[in-house]
């Protein structure tokens, strides 16, 4: 079972077309809804709560390190603030503290205002504008302290090295950008951390909280003047997730980000997601290498779906059948098929089951629909059964645990050395580095 921050959900933490708030003409992707991203912070223990708490932390450790007198904060990109203004509202240094958040979305800088406002931080003024362009920060530089945080993931890795290397003009002399980058490959950070290097900080601390980093850096060297008319980047939100995967695919992947994405979307997500082993067998994985086996796919579906669509009543199936080479070749490419037998290897493969209430009968009429979402196809018309991706075979119902389940049926049907072997050659595929 995946740990909470493993959940699905905290992937799908971006629901909801845009629906407005987004200024015209901006990068922000517009599928996106960036005031709703906001709510996995609810869950202190969701991915974005630990990371909340952890730029916090050096937030409120930057503040208590200031040197007496007025501290200027500016925000890249600052959504609703939470970062500063959870930490501001009740540190001592709080009435020294002036802060320039630099947002695109409207509705997250009335949020953001409203909640300064609240907590009666006088000098926290949220602005409504174009956080890539120099001319957004005239009025809050040189900052003691910078944010950049949910921005660097977010940008090309061209962008997000050549925006480091631009911090120096928000900076004040001895200036704390604190920033965040997700860990997701190909794993950005270790560039990031010599770019910032390279631009004149030190680093003083960071902190690991897998998928996220978060580092803090001092400006060592000089600042420099802020120039006007520059664009730093672009914002492209989710492209800059899986840059390895063509358009379509991510296309069809975008319906994560949406909770109220259908059925077929979901389905039709799973089906485009390259077949792979991810590195853990968690969803968290699957979807941040965009690769995932039969069973990592059909588990994630019936979770969102159980979750979703509960009267659907998903449940996992484990048919223990035969893999020839000529569906090795169709399911994994050549050079797995290479691997398997000529007279085949046993395999498990999952799928799920789905019961459809029957149009016009009773309550309780339900047909049971086969999904097997493994691989891509003609588009699912959402009520007749996928066809499964493996032969013919002996069905197992996965029960309550799925994956111990699938552990038992390998260990007492397959052969271990094939198995590990197409597990190996299954690890290489769809590799997004
Ligand atoms: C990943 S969120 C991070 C928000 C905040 N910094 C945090 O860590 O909680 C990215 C934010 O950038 C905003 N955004 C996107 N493009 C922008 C742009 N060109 N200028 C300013 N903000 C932008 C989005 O509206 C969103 O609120």
């Amino acid at each position: 079972v995946p740990e909470r921050s493993d959940r699905p959900e905290a992937m799908l933490a971006t629901p909801a077309r845009g629906t407005g708030g987004t200024q015209p003409g901006a990068d922000a992707q517009a599928d996106l809804d960036w005031a709703a991203w906001h709510a996995a912070y609810e869950d202190p223990d969701s991915v974005l709560g630990r990371r909340l708490a952890l730029v916090q932390a050096q937030v409120r450790a930057a503040l208590d390190a200031a040197p007496r007198g007025p501290i200027r904060a500016v925000s890249v990109c600052a959504g609703q603030g939470h970062d500063l203004i959870g930490v501001l509202a009740g540190h001592p240094r709080r009435e020294d503290c002036s802060a320039l958040l630099v947002e695109l979305d409207a509705r997250n800088v009335a949020l953001a205002n409203a909640a300064a406002r609240g907590a009666g931080l006088d000098g926290v003024r949220a602005v409504a504008a174009d956080g890539s362009l120099s001319d957004s920060y005239l009025d809050g530089v040189p900052a003691d302290l910078v944010l950049v945080c949910g921005v660097l993931g977010n940008v090309s890795a061209q962008d997000a090295l050549a925006t480091v290397g631009q911090l120096p003009e928000l900076c004040a002399a001895g200036a704390t950008v604190i920033w965040t980058r997700h860990r997701n490959p190909p794993d950005l950070v270790p560039q990031l951390r010599e770019r910032f290097e390279q631009a004149g900080f030190s680093e003083l601390a960071s902190a690991d909280a897998p998928p996220f980093w978060v580092g803090v850096n001092r400006l060592q060297g000089a600042p420099r003047p802020l120039r006007r008319g520059v664009r730093w980047f672009r914002f492209i939100g989710q492209d800059a997730l899986w840059p390895h995967l063509d358009t379509d695919t991510r296309a069809a992947l975008s319906a994560l980000f949406r909770p109220d994405c259908s059925l077929v979307e979901l389905v039709e997500a799973m089906r485009a997601l390259p077949v792979g082993l991810p590195s853990e067998p968690t969803a968290q994985s699957m979807l941040r290498e965009a690769r995932g086996t039969a069973a990592d796919k059909h588990r994630f579906l019936a979770e969102v779906i159980g979750q979703r669509f509960p009267q659907l009543q998903p449940k996992i199936v484990h048919r223990v059948y035969t893999l020839d080479r000529a569906r090795a070749a169709e399911l994994y490419g050549d050079d797995v098929a290479a691997l398997v037998p000529a007279r085949g290897l046993t395999d498990v493969h999952t799928y799920l089951t789905l019961a459809l209430p029957l149009a016009g009968a009773p309550e309780l009429a339900r047909r049971t629909l086969v999904v097997d979402a493994t691989a891509r196809g003609a588009t699912w018309d959402g009520s007749s059964s996928l066809p499964l991706a493996c032969g013919p075979g002996e069905d197992h119902p996965a029960g309550a645990d799925a994956e111990q389940t699938l552990r038992m049926l390998v260990q007492e049907h397959c052969d271990p050395d094939e198995r590990a072997a197409l597990m190996s050659a299954l690890a290489g595929l769809g590799r997004p580095d």
